[in-house]
């Protein structure tokens, strides 16, 4: 404990800075950020936000028992409090993202446009550690997460994250509001359909394609297409029950 590993990539010299130091630092070229969403993609964010250059100084949450994870930073409940912080705030360029892991693309998607409407930019964030092939499309409000790859000519949507050492191979599309979960490998040209969330460390096989609010499980092979709605998991995945049937 206590011995703190350098990370060893460009431009990561201050990338090893606790969360409350990167929120007071001076140094936030890409100016402020709000957080909507206080519990653990929270504190993912923000662990990497300074070193992008954003300074947190806001997080929301609907959870009204909720304090703020984030040392030096508000947490403020609902879109009550999201607008008594607006009311004060006196930066009009305000950037925001959407923490929110899980299944909650459908609420990740919809946050987004509210506070879209509401005048905040939705950012585009990618870990330092992360690789985005030059000729793949980022929509806004996505999260690529540490050590994740998206390679040649892939296209992600709006409100899609990418979570930490998942990998996302050429050509593949993710839909609106896709999560592909930590250390899962979509091989090339897959399809994900919006709002799906692809478990941690599946493995999806080339061409395949995903309907929209699918879960895949975590560690399963998806072999053929799935079609929406379904739970799939297993090797090789077969579908389990139907989402739209436990609404
Ligand atoms: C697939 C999943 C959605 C199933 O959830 P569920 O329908 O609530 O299923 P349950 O937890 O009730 O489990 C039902 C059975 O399936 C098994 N099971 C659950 N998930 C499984 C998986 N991923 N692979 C294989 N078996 C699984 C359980 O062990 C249980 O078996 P049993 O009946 O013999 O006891 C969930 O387990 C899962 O894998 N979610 C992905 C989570 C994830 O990776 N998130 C990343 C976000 S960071």
């Amino acid at each position: 404990m206590g011995r703190q590993v350098r990370a060893a990539y460009p431009g990561s010299d201050n990338y090893l800075v606790s969360a409350d130091k990167q929120a007071d630092r001076n140094n936030a070229p890409n100016g402020d950020i709000v957080l909507w969403g206080g519990t653990g993609q929270a504190k993912v964010l923000a662990e990497f936000l300074g070193a992008l250059g954003y300074r947190l100084v806001a997080i929301f949450d609907n959870n009204k028992s909720l304090r703020s994870l984030i040392k030096g930073v508000p947490l403020y409940h609902g879109f009550d409090g999201f607008r008594n912080w607006r009311a004060t705030s006196d930066n009009p360029n305000v950037s925001f993202s959407i923490a929110i892991g899980g299944a909650r693309g459908r609420d990740r998607s919809e946050l987004q446009r509210r506070l879209e409407a509401e005048g905040l930019t939705a950012a585009t964030l990618a870990h330092p550690t992360a690789f985005v092939a030059g000729s793949a499309k980022v929509g806004p409000g996505s999260q690529i997460l540490a050590l994740a790859c998206v390679g040649a000519e892939a296209t992600l949507g709006r409100a899609v994250i990418v979570n930490g050492r998942a990998g996302v191979d050429h050509d593949a599309v993710l839909e609106d509001g896709v999560h592909i979960g930590p250390g899962a490998t979509l091989a090339g040209g897959v399809h994900v359909g919006e709002c799906s969330l692809v478990g941690a460390g599946a493995v999806v096989l080339p061409n395949v394609t995903i309907g929209p609010d699918v879960i895949v499980g975590a560690g399963a092979v998806v072999t053929k297409d799935v079609g929406p709605g379904l739970v799939v998991y297993g090797n090789p995945a077969t579908a389990r029950r139907s989402l739209a049937a436990s609404r």
